[in-house]
């Protein structure tokens, strides 16, 4: 990961990056952009040179815009105008990513911050270089980066340790999240997922982790994730991971589903559609990586991660289209598509949430539908809750972490789909609406919870086709700069 410094005097001067912001609106059409005070003095004549340098290269200013001014023999060799836009966190996010493709080539930068730059622009771009910056490598293939150095210059480093600390977490917490997503299956089986996490857990106070095996699953009747597991040559695992501060006053259930590779089982997908399933664990990886990340901060929640991890696979033990399953908590669900097989894994662990911890306020996220993409396009999750507080607070942590979901309808007049004669739900009723019919089977299990649920299908964003401002091409960590946001606002 990427070395990042707040330093007030500026130890290297190779690279000098300065921010520009678009014109003052009003100020006309050819009014230029213009460069930023900085919080420490530059060389002679730099200063000039830039306000020179940003109306020759029709500068805008607009947020991660990038003009480079190459001074062969002169100190700094690279000069580098980067836009800002509107300063807000979101668009600092996006300059950081911007900048830190730009300059790939170069081993170190210095990034000269305004005077008064705010936490959150701090926040923004460190968040965005450590982001954007991000390659996943089973291999050394490709060389490593020359980049290896950010020095971010400002007035008084001290006054920014806090919001440091909480986006370096914040970002290696997601990197790890898109790591354990973009591992191929043959290596990510559900006891290889329970491993890292026991890795990644090890050694936090207070932090503790719990794995089920196949037996103790079958002991305590886990009946979704034994049959949705029961395909695969490598056995289904309960993750448990519980953040325990001595100062929590609420307990949040963070639910992941973690199927490590979507066969859809005999109901067995086509080519194009399987492809890419060895993402459809994404929402189990950004739980934990959240509860990592809570430990991490040491924020005063208690947070519980449950990831039912399994692999939905076809073979002669794999569960039938038309199987009664019974779930944790007695419930029972008519399978009818295999290829439902998140809400069934999912089904036993809210269950098992409601009925053995008990907490405060119940959250899932999953890779569910492709319907989410259907409704909402590559880029945003659809959120559902009974409850427009809950509802509301987790939308604006979501907005505020540069994610995106809207929030979608629970139809009383669609719960009769999920009527069958022979259990008490049918799984995958085919009444259009698919994510909205799968949140409302998946509601059945909340009990006595139900109020205080938010279930996102994170199916859509949870993947990118390619690098995108903060986002890199494959697993984007969904859901970790969210999570850690709302958690946050809990304290
Ligand atoms: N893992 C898939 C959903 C998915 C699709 C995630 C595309 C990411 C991208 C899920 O298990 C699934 O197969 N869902 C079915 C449900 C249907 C059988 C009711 C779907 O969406 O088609
Ligand atoms: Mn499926
Ligand atoms: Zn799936």
């Amino acid at each position: 990961m990427l070395a990042i410094r707040l330093v007030a005097e500026p130890e290297r001067l190779d690279t000098l990056v300065l921010p520009l912001r678009p014109a003052r609106e009003g100020a006309g059409d050819d009014a230029p952009a213009a460069p930023v005070p900085t919080a420490v003095a530059l060389p002679d004549g730099v200063a000039d040179e830039a306000a020179a340098l940003a109306p020759a290269a029709r500068s805008t200013g607009r947020a991660g815009e990038i003009r480079t001014q190459f001074r062969p023999g002169r100190n700094p060799g690279v000069l580098v105008l980067l836009g800002i836009g509107d300063g807000e966190e979101g668009s600092w996010r996006r300059a950081g990513a911007a900048l830190v493709r730009a300059v790939a080539d170069e081993t170190h930068v210095t990034i000269a911050l305004p005077p008064d730059a705010s936490p959150a622009a701090v926040r923004g771009i460190y968040e965005g270089l450590l982001l954007a910056s991000y390659r996943f490598r089973l291999t050394d293939a490709g060389g490593v980066p020359a980049l290896t150095g950010v020095d971010l210059l400002v007035t008084d480093p001290d006054r920014y340790g806090a919001v440091v600390e909480t986006a370096r977490t914040t970002a290696r917490l997601t990197r790890w999240a898109r790591d354990l997503t973009n591992t191929p299956s043959s290596v990510k089986n559900p006891e290889w997922f329970a491993g890292q996490v026991a890795a990644h857990a090890a050694g936090t106070p207070d932090l503790h982790l719990r794995v089920r095996e196949p037996a103790e699953l079958a002991a305590e009747g886990f009946g979704g994730i034994l049959a949705v597991g029961g395909g695969s040559a490598h056995g289904p695992r309960l993750v448990e991971l519980d953040w325990r501060p001595a100062d929590a006053r609420t307990h949040v259930v963070l639910v992941g589903k973690g199927i490590t590779f979507d066969t859809g089982g005999i109901s067995i997908k086509p080519v194009p559609a399987m492809k890419l399933m060895r993402k459809d664990m994404a929402g189990a990886a950004a739980v934990v990586a959240a509860t990592v990340g809570a430990a991490a901060l040491r924020l005063p929640v208690r947070v519980t991660a449950l990831a039912p991890l399994a692999e939905n696979m076809v073979s002669g033990s794999a569960f039938r289209p038309g199987d009664i399953i019974h779930h944790y908590g007695g419930l029972t669900s008519e399978t009818t598509n295999s290829d439902a097989e998140g809400r069934l894994v999912l089904a036993d662990a809210l269950a098992y949430a409601v009925r053995e911890l008990r907490p405060d306020v119940l959250v899932d996220l999953a890779t569910l539908t492709g319907a989410n993409a259907v409704a909402l396009g590559k880029r945003t999750g659809a959120l559902y809750s009974e409850n427009d507080r809950l509802a509301g607070d987790v939308l604006a942590a979501v907005e505020a972490a540069g994610e995106a979901v809207w929030r979608m309808p629970l139809p009383a007049d669609y719960v009769e789909y999920l009527g069958s004669d022979l259990a008490d739900l049918y799984s995958a009723p085919n009444q259009g609406a698919g994510s909205v019919v799968a949140a409302l089977y998946l509601r059945e299990f909340t009990g006595e919870l139900r109020d205080r649920w938010v279930h996102v299908d994170m199916s859509a964003p949870s993947w990118a086709d390619g690098d995108d401002a903060e986002l890199t091409r494959g697993a984007t960590g969904w859901g970790v700069r969210s999570l850690l946001r709302w958690l946050d606002t809990l304290r």
